[in-house]
């Protein structure tokens, strides 16, 4: 019924048991040193039936922190849990790769390592209020400070050790997290890069924060290993750009001059972790994709094995990610296959601390 879906795939370097992807997902649950929870190496083997794991958004550095308890890469310690996370993925046969992640000007310096304060490419406030475990619940997120050309240097130097880091954790890849209003989204978008030196101005100013990061990336890792992760036309953490069609083209045209492997594209048809009216956007953005972009594109949001089986078979995207569905579905594939009805997910434990909704989902029977 499935027939392309849940075939092998063979994708860049990689062949994969299926077409279909398990994509970041913030849980929320790291320790207090921002070390994965014991946990996780259960919840990703629970998961690793998917072609490919792509492990949640991952700070690179202690200033790329934003939220409460999510993980970083930038420790032995970190890098160790991690290992243990891809031991897992790698026994129940699937690739992984780790989304390296800086919030930017999205962040609360109570949610960040002692010492730490945001920072941004502008002086632009977030309107929205952020969520920290000291206020237990919401509070102000601050005026981020505007990042120097040193802090900018620094932030792309801490892309490329988190990828050392990723290399010697195992993970078969990275992908950059260009998506919903964090640091690489900022910095292309005009709302909230208002620079007038080399990193803002014009859109192909904007967009060199992207380009730079990822020749760091790609400086690690093979090129053919490396992705990014794009939310065209969304307004995820306040994103208002003016010609979000330009800004998209943009940043693909960054992508194919890089050598990467793949693009992992959200369609407008969810914002963040909100679903939206479905347009025709959605369909516009992946055609965008294949269009600008010659190497492999992921499809993520709103997708359904039946629309997954008929854009594979259609040839429009590579593969495809069940974002949500894999929270509460940790034997996904298999449902699939059997063609068991999927599961529904407690969104009241999505992101709260401790073991209830992590590793705690059953299998179908
Ligand atoms: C609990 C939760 C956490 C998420 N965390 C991330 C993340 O870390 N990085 C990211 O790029 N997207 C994240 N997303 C977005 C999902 O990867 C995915 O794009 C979205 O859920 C839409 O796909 P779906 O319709 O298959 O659920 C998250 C979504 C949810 C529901």
């Amino acid at each position: 019924m499935y027939e392309k879906l849940l075939s092998p795939a063979k994708f860049g370097p990689w062949d994969l048991t299926s077409h279909i992807v398990m994509p970041p997902l913030t849980r929320n649950r790291a320790q207090a040193d921002f070390t994965p929870n014991e946990e996780a190496p259960k919840y990703y083997g629970q998961r690793s039936s998917a072609g490919l794991v792509i492990c949640e958004a991952t700070q690179v550095s202690p200033e790329a922190t934003g939220y409460p308890r999510t993980p970083g890469i930038w420790t032995e310690k970190h890098t160790a849990k991690w290992r243990e996370v891809v031991d897992q993925i790698h026994t129940g046969g699937a690739k992984a790769i780790i989304q390296l992640w800086h919030c930017g000007r999205i962040a609360h310096p109570d949610n960040q390592p002692e010492g730490c304060y945001p920072i941004g490419p502008s002086a632009v406030q977030p309107k929205m209020p952020i969520y920290t475990d000291a206020a237990g619940g919401l509070t102000e997120n601050p005026m981020p400070r505007v990042m120097t050309e040193e802090d900018i240097r620094g932030v792309i130097e801490s892309y490329r050790k988190a990828c050392e880091n990723a290399k010697a954790a195992g993970f078969d890849g990275v992908e950059l997290h260009g998506a919903n209003g964090y640091i690489v989204d900022q910095f292309a978008s005009s709302n909230t890069n208002l620079r007038t030196d080399d990193w803002g101005g014009t859109l192909e100013r904007r967009v060199r924060f992207m380009e730079e990061v990822l020749k760091a990336m790609t400086s690690v890792y093979d090129p053919a290993c490396v992705g990014v992760r794009l939310s065209p036309y969304g307004k995820f953490n306040e994103i208002d750009d003016e010609n979000p069609k330009a800004k998209y083209e943009a940043m693909l045209r960054v992508a194919e001059k890089s050598g990467i492997g793949y693009v992992h594209v959200i369609r407008p048809v969810v914002s963040g972790n909100v679903q939206m009216k479905a347009s025709a956007l959605d369909a516009e953005v992946i055609d965008t994709a294949r269009k600008i972009f010659s190497r492999r594109l992921i499809g993520a949001a709103g997708y359904t094995p039946e629309s997954a089986e008929t854009e594979l078979q259609a040839g429009r995207v590579d593969l495809v990610a069940f974002g949500r569905s894999y929270v509460g579905n940790p034997d996904l594939v298999e449902r699939i296959r059997r063609s068991v009805p999927l599961a529904a997910s407690n969104e009241e434990t999505w992101y709260t601390p401790g073991s209830e909704g992590y590793a705690d989902y059953p299998t179908a029977t």
